[in-house]
């Protein structure tokens, strides 16, 4: 995720812009630079890859001043380049960016018409342009600030210099977080705490349409508009450990709690509400080729395959195209059928899985067209695929796909939305309530994430069970999928998902009171049956835990329960572990 750092104050910028920027690297990054302000000049420095190159260049072409800002971008609109790098610059305006802005084609394109040229493929450059043009009217920096802010949609958190105004910082936020740190005559201003933790611990947190002011030696709260704001500080006791994962205990919680934004990031400015459509700004296939598909074949692994069954769900109701769903290590080891009527779908949050990225050779080798569902910008597989559908999820840094997931899901209905409109399949109606649907659901799942206690408690009953079950029906069977293969990797405790219809031919021998069930049940057409499932698992005491005092004795492996807990760390398994299934000394495994 893209980092911000901005200082104004008596000492040199660069150093401290540098190592907050140093201290945001573990969000992941595929490119940095930095903009001081001397003399009446702005001098930047920017380069692709890691820190270390824009330090080397910064060695070589020193930076100097004491107001700068700094960025270390994850790139969103535009490969991971040089030119992509921020901070761009416009005539005298000099701006830093994180977020999207939804409507950045409309203002690129009003902005050409004056004149600007645009020398990235951002939709950041669009804001230095669009206070440049303001700028240019009114030859006043800060109302040129608040009257660009003004025209921009989407999510931004933003600082800005003017070259003409050496002693000036504007920083504002609208969606994107953006913490002011409060040093002793000076000011840091930064997107996330970790950066500037170590210079002050007291912060004043901005919130949506706020802009601060930096300018002789003060800072000035309002509105985007210009009511002025009185903003109290808060002191921030974090460790520099805890401030990285936003408070949470681990990244994976981090990004669980990510999952509303990202949805809502992937959904921006590709909506066209009006027309019951969306806009795909890379799909690189033009309406005549999605009416002549055939048929499509989604290939993926682990969470992304289950990301693909969904997706056949959703296009086959929808546009009633037949889909073909495969594990990419199954599909380039055997002899697909697949040419060029056929539309291959490869999704991917890492864009680098070797199995995927073979996958999409082999069908290209057969003349199929094919569109990536990536999350990193400019990996193999977005670059080789002809069409691209970033999800803005975010670097995925807990190892578990969370909201990569839920990103790819709406990328899959977006597409599905698209497929249905283009072949007539949706027409503009229905296409509209599905969008409707769509910006609806992050609110649910914030919603969802409120049961954090309840989840907690469930989680606590069940912790030592062995083995788990996850049962759903139609689209809601590979969400089943997901929910167990969660379970087993992160806390080590066997577990399947199954159709909930397929449960009779097999897997109910499984269920006694030993085995936890979690039925995916919402109220749709196949509520009843799946109700009638439950009482089946209900009638076997499913995961009731009743026996769980003598459940050792009936089966003495289930001893090895207490060391599958996730709590427990190798060398203290014997202390922490709560075994409920037998008072007798663990045994560890060997
Ligand atoms: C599970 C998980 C993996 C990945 C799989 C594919 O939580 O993260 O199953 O989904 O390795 O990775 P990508 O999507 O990067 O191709």
């Amino acid at each position: 995720m893209c980092g911000i750092v901005g200082y104004t104050g008596s000492q040199e910028a660069t150093p401290i812009i540098i190592e907050g920027l140093r201290r945001l690297e573990y969000r992941g990054y595929d490119s940095a630079g930095v903009c001081t302000l001397s003399g009446g000049t702005a001098a930047t420095r920017r380069s692709q890859g890691k820190l270390i190159n824009l330090e080397r260049l910064i060695q070589e072409k020193p930076l100097s001043g004491s107001t700068g800002i700094g960025h270390t971008r994850w790139a969103t609109h535009g490969r991971p380049s040089e030119t992509n790098a921020h901070p761009h610059q416009a005539g005298p305006i000099i701006v830093v960016h994180n977020g999207i802005i939804e409507n950045y084609l409309a203002l690129k394109e009003q902005l050409r018409k004056k004149g600007h040229t645009f020398l990235s493929e951002t939709d950041t450059e669009i804001i230095s342009h669009l206070i440049e043009e303001h700028y240019l009217q009114s030859g006043n920096f800060e109302q040129a600030v608040r009257a660009g802010l003004q025209e921009l949609r989407g999510a931004f958190a933003v600082c800005i210099l003017c070259e003409k105004e050496p002693g000036t910082l504007i920083a504002a936020k609208q969606g994107s977080p953006m913490v002011v740190g409060l040093g002793e005559g000076e000011y840091f201003v930064a997107s996330d705490i970790p950066a500037i933790l170590s210079h002050t611990r007291e912060m004043v947190f901005m919130e949506d349409g706020e802009l601060v002011l930096f300018r002789d030696g003060a800072a000035v709260f309002s509105t985007v508009a210009g009511a002025p704001l009185v903003k109290k500080p808060r002191h921030i006791d974090w460790s520099p450990m805890m401030a990285e994962k936003g408070g949470f205990k681990h990244f994976m919680l981090k990004e669980i709690y990510e999952q509303p934004r990202a949805i809502r990031d992937t959904i921006a400015g590709r909506l066209r509400e009006e027309e019951g459509t969306v806009y795909l700004e890379e799909l690189r296939l033009t309406d005549k080729q999605l009416k002549a598909v055939e048929r499509i074949s989604i290939i993926a692994c682990g969470t992304s395959w289950h990301a693909a069954l969904v997706g056949k769900f959703l296009i086959e109701e929808h546009c009633r195209i037949p889909v073909e769903v495969d594990i990419a290590s199954e599909f380039r080891y055997r002899n697909p059928v697949v040419n060029d009527r056929t539309l291959m779908l490869l999704i991917s949050q890492s864009g680098e899985t070797a199995d995927t990225l073979a996958a999409l050779r082999e069908g290209k080798s057969r003349g199929a067209k094919n569109i990536a569902i990536c999350n990193v910008v400019d990996s193999s597989i977005a670059r080789e695929a002809n069409g691209v559908i970033y999800t803005h999820a975010g670097p995925e840094i807990g190892v578990a796909s969370t909201k990569a997931f839920v990103t790819q899901l709406t990328a899959l209905y977006l597409l599905t939305v698209k497929l249905g409109r283009v072949r007539g399949t949706i027409d503009r109606l229905r296409g509209q309530e599905m969008l409707a649907a769509l910006v609806r659901a992050p609110a649910f799942l914030e919603e969802a994430l409120t049961l954090d206690e309840e989840v907690e408690q469930v989680a606590r009953r069940y912790m030592n069970a062995r083995d788990f079950l996850y049962l759903g029906r139609g689209i809601n069977y590979p969400i089943a999928l997901e929910g167990a293969l969660k379970l087993k990797e992160i806390s080590y405790i066997h577990a399947e998902g199954y159709p909930a219809g397929e449960m009779k031919h097999g897997p109910i021998a499984l269920i006694d009171d030993q085995m936890p069930v979690v039925v995916l049940a919402p109220h749709t057409s196949s509520y009843e049956k799946t109700v009638s499932n439950m009482e089946e698992v209900i009638a076997r005491g499913g995961g009731s835990l009743r026996s769980a005092r003598w459940g050792m004795a009936r089966s003495p492996t289930r001893r090895r329960l207490c060391w599958r807990s996730p709590s427990t760390t190798s060398g203290s398994r014997r202390s922490s572990c709560r075994c409920r299934f037998s008072s007798s000394p663990i045994i560890s495994p060997s």
